[in-house]
């Protein structure tokens, strides 16, 4: 009789035991593994896109490519959008009302600017968006990533010029 007890309490201490293993499992838990069948490019990857619209949106601009910056203007836009849907949260915290804090103004302008082939505004709203970039960056530790107006365009096999 005794031993049997014994025995129940061992095996009640060893069940809590490896439930409370369970758990804390799951608390420490990583991210999932990758599911080729769905896959979600992180925020790292969806601001790789962002940086080469970023960079051609300078050279359609400058000169005067409208319906090319049009292009990248959206694509920038479609960026924003899918990082709000695909990636909201970064390192626990909501990134999105700086996203949009960030990025709807000069969006805004840069789409008045290509509609209205108003090369002034296009440079202003232009670096105002580029600040907009650092100014998230810096704010998430990330001020080594600094962007700017790009000096030579990254992909040559594409022409800038109308
Ligand atoms: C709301 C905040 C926020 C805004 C706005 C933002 N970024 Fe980022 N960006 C981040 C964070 C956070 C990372 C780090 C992501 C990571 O590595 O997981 C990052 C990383 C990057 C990287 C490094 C990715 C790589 O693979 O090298 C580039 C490039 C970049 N951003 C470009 C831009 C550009 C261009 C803009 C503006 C058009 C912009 N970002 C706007 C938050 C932001």
């Amino acid at each position: 009789m005794f031993r049997q007890n014994r025995m129940i309490r061992v095996i009640t201490v060893l069940v809590i035991l490896s439930l409370s293993l369970v758990q804390m499992g799951s608390a420490t838990a990583q991210p999932p593994p990758k599911d080729p069948n769905n896959y979600v490019p992180g925020l790292g990857d969806l601001m790789g896109a962002l940086q080469v619209q970023h960079g051609k949106l300078w050279f359609a601009g400058n000169l005067q490519n409208w319906p090319l910056a049009t292009y990248a203007v959206d694509a920038i836009k479609e960026g924003v959008a899918d990082m709000i849907v695909l990636r909201p949260r970064y390192k626990g915290e909501s990134i999105v009302e700086m996203l949009n804090l960030l990025t709807a103004k000069p969006l805004q302008d840069l789409e008045e600017a290509v509609e209205g082939k108003d090369s002034e505004l296009f440079i202003q709203a232009y670096d105002s968006l580029t600040e907009g970039c650092n100014v998230c960056h810096r704010n998430h530790d990330y001020g080594f990533i600094i962007i700017q107006r790009p000096t030579a365009p990254a992909w040559t096999n594409q022409r800038y010029r109308p």
